[in-house]
C-alpha cells in the first residue's frame, strides 16, 4: 500500500480519536455532576449515556487506527519483504473484518456485558434474515477464500472466464478485476469464477499462440515454411526458445492451410504480436513471390506444352547431365537422349528417396537441393556423405544388381532426375569405358561405407565392381 493511501486511511480515524479524546477528557468533566459510577445512571442518565457513547466512539476510532496500522505493518512491510509481492486484497480484507468483529465483540462485552455468540445464537430469526440477505456476499467470500487456497491465477496473469478475457488486476473478497484487451474493466464475481471453467495463461509461463495463414497449392510447402520461419524469427515479443515453428494444418479447398505455433515473452500483448506476425508474413510472401490462397473457383484449361517450353526444359536437363562427372564422355546426342529418358521428382526436406536394403533399378542426379547419404549406426542414422547439385547416387544397386547400400534422404527441398536401367544400358552399349569410371566411384563409396573394406585392396574391389557391372549389363 502506498504511504499516501495509508495517510488518507488514517486521517479521519485519527481526527475522530482526537475529537472524542478532547470531548471525553477536557469538555465532559466540566459538566460532570457530583455523583459518580453506577449512581450516575439514575441520578444523571443523560450525562451517563453521553459519556458512555463518547467512550465507545473513542474506542471505535482507536480500533480503526489500530487495525489499519497493523494491516499496513503486516502486509505492506512483512509480507512484501518476505514474499516480494503485494499481499492479496482478499487476505487483507479478511484480516480487517475479523479484527473489527473481535474488537466490537470486546467492546460490547465490556460495556454492555453482551456476548456476540449469545447475540447470534439467541436470535434464530436474525440468523435467517442475515443468512438470506448475505447469501450472495457470503457465497462470493467463500469462493474467494477457496480461490486463494487453490491459487489458480495471480495478478498479472491473462485469464478467460466466460466471454471475458483480460489481465487480472486484483482479486478481492467479492470479485476478480480483469482489464480486457479493449482496456475495459470487468468485475467477475468469485462465485461465478468458481462455477466456470477458467483458462489461465500465467505471467511467468511460456504461453503459446497459433496464427493461421494459407498459400496457393503451387507454392512449395518447404519454401513457404522456410520463408515464414525466417520472417517471424526475430519479431518482437516472440521467444527465441522454444523456437516458433510452421506446419501444414490442412489441405484446404482453395489452398494449403498452415499454422504457426510461437511462444510469447509477454502473453498480455498477444494481439499485437499476432498482428505483427501476419504483417511480416505478407511482406515475406511478397518478396519471395508466394501467394495467399483465397476462395476462388478457377477453370484450368489444360494446354499441350508449347514446343519452345519443352525445348528449354530438355536443354536444362541436358545441361545438368553434361555437368555430371560420369556423363562427361557422352556426346550431345547421347546426353539429350538420356535427358529425354529421365524423370524429374521433387522431395520435401527429410523425405527418404532411397532406402537401404531395397532393390533398385534406377539411379539419380541431384538437379536442385542436396541429399544426405546415411547408414544405420546402432539404430540411429549417421550421415556418411552429402551430395549436391550435379552429384549422382543410386548407381551401386543399378549397376551391380545388389540391394541399396545406404539410405538417401533429401536434406532440403530437392529435385532429382531419375534415370532407369534401360536408358543406362543404351548409354553403356555405346560407351563401354563408362563402366571403368563408375567402377572406381562405386569402389570409393564402398570403401567409405564399410569399415571392413579398409583392409581390402581398393584396386581389387574396383576390378571386381567393373566386372560385375559388365556382367549385369551383359557387356562381357
Ligand atoms: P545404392 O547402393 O544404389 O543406394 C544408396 C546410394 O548411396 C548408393 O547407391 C550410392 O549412390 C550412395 N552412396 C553410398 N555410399 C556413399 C558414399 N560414401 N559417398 C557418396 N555416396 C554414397
Amino acid at each position: 500500500m502506498k504511504t499516501s493511501r495509508l495517510k488518507n486511511q488514517l486521517a479521519f480515524p485519527l481526527f475522530a480519536t482526537a475529537t472524542f479524546a478532547v470531548l471525553l477528557y477536557l469538555v465532559l468533566p466540566f459538566f460532570a455532576p457530583s455523583s459518580a459510577g453506577e449512581e450516575l445512571k439514575t441520578s444523571a442518565p443523560g450525562f451517563y449515556w453521553v459519556r458512555m457513547l463518547t467512550k465507545i466512539a473513542l474506542w471505535l476510532s482507536l480500533m480503526f487506527v489500530g487495525v489499519r496500522l497493523t494491516s499496513a505493518f503486516l502486509f505492506d512491510l512483512i509480507f512484501r519483504l518476505r514474499k516480494k509481492r503485494e499481499a492479496p486484497t482478499l487476505v487483507r480484507d479478511l484480516f480487517s473484518i475479523v479484527a473489527y468483529v473481535l474488537i466490537v465483540a470486546l467492546i460490547l462485552k465490556y460495556y454492555f456485558a453482551l456476548s456476540l455468540g449469545a447475540l447470534l445464537s439467541g436470535s434464530a430469526l436474525l440468523g435467517v434474515i442475515l443468512g438470506l440477505a448475505l447469501q450472495d456476499t457470503l457465497g462470493n467470500l467463500f469462493s474467494g477464500i477457496s480461490l486463494h487456497a487453490d491459487k489458480p491465477f495471480d495478478v498479472g496473469d491473462v485469464i478467460t472466464v466466460g466471454k471475458w478475457t483480460g489481465v487480472v488486476e486484483s482479486v478481492t473478497w467479492r470479485a476478480a478485476k480483469i482489464r480486457t484487451f479493449t482496456n475495459h474493466i470487468v468485475l467477475v464475481s468469485n462465485s461465478q469464477i468458481a462455477k466456470e471453467a477458467i483458462e489461465v495463461c500465467p505471467r511467468d509461463n511460456a504461453n503459446a499462440r497459433l496464427v493461421f495463414f494459407n498459400a496457393l497449392y503451387m507454392n512449395s510447402p518447404a519454401k513457404v515454411m522456410q520463408v515464414v520461419r525466417d520472417a517471424i524469427r526475430e519479431a518482437e515479443n516472440v521467444r527465441r526458445e522454444p523456437a516458433a515453428f510452421v506446419r501444414i494444418r490442412n489441405l484446404g479447398e482453395s489452398g494449403v492451410e498452415y499454422e504457426i505455433k510461437y511462444w510469447l515473452e509477454d502473453y498480455a500483448r498477444f494481439n499485437d504480436t499476432d498482428a505483427l506476425l501476419r504483417q511480416r508474413i505478407w511482406y515475406a510472401f511478397n518478396r519471395a513471390g508466394l501467394n495467399f490462397a483465397y476462395p476462388t473457383q478457377t477453370l484450368y484449361i489444360e494446354q499441350p506444352k508449347a514446343a519452345a517450353n519443352l525445348a528449354v526444359e530438355a536443354e536444362t536437363l541436358t545441361g545438368r547431365l553434361s555437368a555430371t562427372g560420369i556423363f562427361a564422355p557422352l556426346n550431345g546426342d547421347e546426353l539429350s537422349q538420356l535427358a529425354c529418358a529421365s524423370r524429374s521428382h521433387t522431395y520435401a526436406p527429410g523425405e527418404t528417396i532411397i532406402r537401404a536394403g531395397e532393390d533398385g533399378d534406377s539411379m539419380f542426379v541431384v538437379h536442385h537441393g542436396h541429399v544426405s547419404v546415411q547408414i544405420d549406426d546402432d539404430g540411429q542414422p549417421r550421415t556418411v556423405a552429402t551430395l549436391r547439385e550435379g552429384d549422382f547416387f543410386g548407381e551401386m544397386a543399378l549397376f551391380t544388381g545388389e540391394p541399396r547400400s545406404a539410405h538417401v534422404v533429401a536434406a532440403a527441398e530437392t529435385e532429382v532426375l531419375e534415370i532407369g536401367h534401360e536408358a543406362m544400358k543404351l548409354v553403356f552399349d555405346t560407351n563401354p569405358q563408362l563402366a571403368e569410371s563408375l567402377g572406381t566411384t562405386i569402389a570409393h563409396r564402398r570403401a567409405d561405407l564399410a569399415a571392413a573394406v579398409e583392409d581390402e585392396d581398393e584396386e581389387e574391389v574396383s576390378a571386381g565392381v567393373i566386372s560385375s557391372i559388365k556382367r549385369f549389363f551383359g557387356l562381357d
